[in-house]
């Protein structure tokens, strides 16, 4: 049986907390902050009219914007109301409830394979440890072989950056491009946040 991911547990434990955090988001929107970094790095990685995986799309915040600018997103994330929130305020793309660590489009009728795909927002490090590299193939298995992924996710959340390219290697991954920061900045020894291009190995 898959393990729940910390995400889960979370919520489990504090109801009260997806509800939070769709309004957190809500708010630092209406406040005129900048919420698409991730998705204009992705964008500027695509062909014109893509087709883009948000794994771990929660309330669909970068799913959304590349949607608006003219690809073809599926997001899936295991929250139902994150899921909720994005399928009412972005009914532009396509969002499903499911764990990361069982995605299997095509069994949902999704068969064509993704240009790229982006896990933004620390995912990897909300993912039970006994799913990580499982999420990472079935990342694998969705993309097609010229695609991408992009996956970013801070220092000091219990995933070594280098046990992160570790796994990835596992899963059928290599490294394209890293950098430190989703504006483009070079990853450095130091770096407190990894943003990993990959492609298949
Ligand atoms: C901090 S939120 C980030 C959401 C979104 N990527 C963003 O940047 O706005 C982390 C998300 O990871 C999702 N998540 C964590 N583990 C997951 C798993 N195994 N399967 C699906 N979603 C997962 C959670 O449900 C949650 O929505």
């Amino acid at each position: 049986m898959t393990e729940p991911s910390m995400w889960t547990r979370m919520t489990t434990e504090n109801p009260e907390h997806s509800a939070a955090y769709v309004q957190r988001f809500r708010d630092l929107a209406a406040a005129g902050q900048d919420l698409v970094g991730e998705a204009r790095l992705v964008d500027a990685m695509l062909p014109r009219s893509a087709r883009v995986l948000d794994a771990g799309s929660g309330t669909g915040r970068v799913g959304a914007h590349l949607a608006a600018v003219g690809h073809d997103v599926v997001g899936v994330d295991g929250d139902p109301v994150l899921v909720a929130e994005a399928r009412k305020e972005h009914p532009t793309a396509t969002w499903l409830v499911g764990d990361l660590a069982e995605l299997d489009l095509p069994a949902a009728g999704i068969a064509e394979p993704f240009h790229a795909i982006v896990c933004a927002g620390n995912v990897m490090t909300f993912l039970a440890e006994s799913t990580r590299v499982e999420v990472l193939r079935r990342m694998r298995a969705h993309v097609r072989d010229d695609g991408r992924a992009a996956i970013g996710f801070g220092a000091g959340r219990g995933y070594e950056f280098t046990d992160f390219l570790a796994d990835a290697a596992t899963a059928g991954w290599a490294p394209d491009l890293l950098l430190s920061t989703w504006d483009l900045r070079p990853y450095t020894e130091d770096a407190q946040f990894l943003v990993a291009l990959l492609r298949p190995a």
